[in-house]
């Protein structure tokens, strides 16, 4: 049953990559018995973005960059069940390995292993073709290893990464992402300012918690925030700030946040931003913004 499972889900999938080469966001009904991410349906909404944007991006830069590379830190087990509807969608790495033109080389990092194993498994069964190294580890202390996977950019291979980072929570250390900002990676960092952040503010605050001072790399946020807090500014506002602020030292322009609260209510939950240090991924990202598709169910 669960090989019949898997053979419907690659023939599903494959069957969807030639009938429709520019869709890249797919939802379905197929159980494939591998471990899903239980999804709310805010979680539509930042997949389809991504799969705007990565078409849009892929698509005029492809002949400007002969290497294009796709890095995902946070890259899940390959797909989600939405909790209400029991529809599937499959998850980044796979919105990824179907956009059109492909990316040359993909690089994905999942530290949970039962995630990791589905993640290639879906991989071999929807984009045999596709060019994947999985680490199977924390993207935080494996960033020379990733480096390695890395192209360097040069006039014969230029090498162009668009890099996902998509926590669950502020798991994602500044210094990590500092790590890449001297090779061509653009970052679509997920901010889980309220869904993290906010909910959290009294644990962060005490002194033997690190996860803000590695989210932003400074020790010494607590008094910066103290100031902003008098000021009437909400925890989840200081920490996106910061984070963008933090990305400016290193030349990243910041596209306008995109806010995702919960769905039906204005609760928010978190935000999605750009950041690259070329004007022309931020024209990619307001026509997403504006022209992702809120997709019908393929059934
Ligand atoms: C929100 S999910 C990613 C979802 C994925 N982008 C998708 O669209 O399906 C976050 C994933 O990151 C993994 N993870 C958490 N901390 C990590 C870390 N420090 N390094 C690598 N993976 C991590 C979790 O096991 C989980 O599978």
């Amino acid at each position: 049953v669960r090989d019949s499972r898997r053979f419907l889900y690659g023939l599903l999938h494959l069957a969807h990559v030639a009938s429709a080469r520019s869709r890249n966001v797919i939802v379905d009904r197929v159980d494939d018995g591998l471990p899903c991410l239980p999804l709310k349906d805010h979680s539509r909404a930042k997949l389809d973005i991504l799969g705007y944007y990565l078409a849009e991006f892929t698509r005029a830069m492809a002949s400007k960059f002969p290497t294009l590379v796709y890095l995902d830190l946070f890259a899940g087990p390959g797909r989600g069940r939405f909790e209400r509807s029991g529809e599937f969608i499959d998850g980044s790495p796979l919105i990824a390995a179907r956009t059109k033109p492909p990316f040359k080389k993909m690089i994905l990092v999942e530290e949970d292993r039962g995630h990791a194993a589905a993640l290639r498994e879906r991989l071999r069964l929807a984009s045999p073709e596709c060019i994947a190294t999985i680490f199977e580890q924390n993207c935080n202390t494996a960033v020379d290893d990733i480096r390695r996977e890395i192209p360097r950019f040069s006039q014969s291979s230029g090498g162009l990464t668009f890099c996902l980072i998509d926590p669950f929570d502020l798991g994602i250390e500044f210094a990590t992402i500092k790590a890449f900002s001297d090779l061509r990676v653009d970052f679509l960092v997920l901010i889980a300012d309220q869904m993290a952040g906010g909910r959290n503010v009294e644990n962060y605050l005490r002194d033997d918690n690190e996860t803000v001072s590695r989210f932003l790399d400074d020790s010494d946020w607590r008094p910066k925030w103290k100031v902003q807090e008098v000021e009437g500014v909400a925890f989840r506002e200081f920490l996106v700030a910061a984070f963008s602020d933090k990305m400016k030292t290193l030349n990243f322009l910041a596209g306008d946040p995109y806010r995702v609260a919960i769905a039906g209510n204005n609760v928010p939950l978190y935000v999605l931003v750009l950041f690259s240090k070329h004007r022309l991924a931020m024209k990619f990202w307001d026509s997403a913004l504006r022209n992702a598709p809120r997709q019908k169910s393929f059934w």
